[in-house]
């Protein structure tokens, strides 16, 4: 983290996970635990039909709801689809685009991030950009060269006035939902190539202010020691935040004095 250059953000990613009705209890218990986190910013990314019901719970507190895709059209004949807009004008501000679930499953690419990202940016909401290597590609050796690839095909065309709003997460695939944390070290090698990568686009004080998230089974255990690397600003966890009392230990620890 580095509070004085740019904010920490802890987001909940609940993938395909609660009904509606257990939102309202989430939401009580989660904030009668963390009720003013003052360092961090805290997202609880929730899927389409669980939206409104989160907006409601959280209305009164410091959490930001966030979605979990958004399609890249503005409009028109795409069934069962949900657009920037639609989310925006109930209340959404973050949204998590090409997760690597998304990539695997829904054949998401870079080239589609990038027309999400650009979705998301012209609605006002903040994408949480997901990149990240299998374990076939760290072992090959090419986990940067693929990382910047990712990141400069998310962000292409993306003006420097709307990098404010834009979060990276890097999600080594490997450590998603496997219990294989990457190390603090190697989370904040390529954390901090992120930022390289940004700074060769942008420029140093943009780079500086962008918050990059670590991802991949990170709990209540393992967080402070990869929110203490200096490029690790937060983080996006998945089955830690569907329990309030892990998520919450999360952003307590997002707030050490
Ligand atoms: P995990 O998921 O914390 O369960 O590994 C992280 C993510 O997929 O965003």
């Amino acid at each position: 983290m580095n509070r004085k250059y740019r904010k920490t953000i802890i987001a909940g990613n609940w993938k395909m996970n609660m009904v509606a009705s257990q939102v309202k209890p989430f939401a009580d218990e989660l904030k009668a635990l963390s009720p003013r986190p003052k360092w961090c910013e805290t997202v609880v990314c929730v899927p389409f039909v669980n939206v409104p019901a989160a907006i409601k719970a959280f209305k009164d507190s410091r959490v930001a709801i966030g979605a979990e895709n958004l399609n890249e059209n503005a409009k028109g004949a795409y069934t069962g689809e949900v657009s920037a807009d639609m989310l925006a004008d109930l209340g959404v501000k973050y949204v998590i685009i090409g997760h690597s679930e998304r990539r695997q499953y829904y054949g998401e690419t870079d080239i589609s991030v990038n027309k999400k990202v650009h979705a998301a940016l012209g609605a006002g909401l903040q994408p949480i950009v997901c990149v990240g290597e299998s374990l076939e590609q760290r072992e090959l050796g090419i986990t940067i060269e693929l990382i910047t690839l990712q990141v400069k095909t998310a962000l292409a065309n993306v003006p420097a006035e709307k990098m404010r709003k834009v979060v990276i997460a890097y999600e080594p695939i490997w450590a998603i939902g496997t219990g294989k944390t990457a190390t603090a070290e190697q989370a904040n090698e390529v954390c901090s190539a992120i930022r390289a990568v940004i700074r060769s686009l942008y420029g140093a004080r943009i780079a500086r202010a962008v918050t990059i998230q670590y991802g991949g089974s990170m709990n209540d255990k393992n967080a402070a020691e990869l929110l203490a690397q200096p490029d690790i600003d937060g983080g996006l966890i998945g089955g830690a935040s569907l329990v309030p009392a892990k998520f919450s230990a999360i952003i307590d620890a997002a707030n050490q004095e």
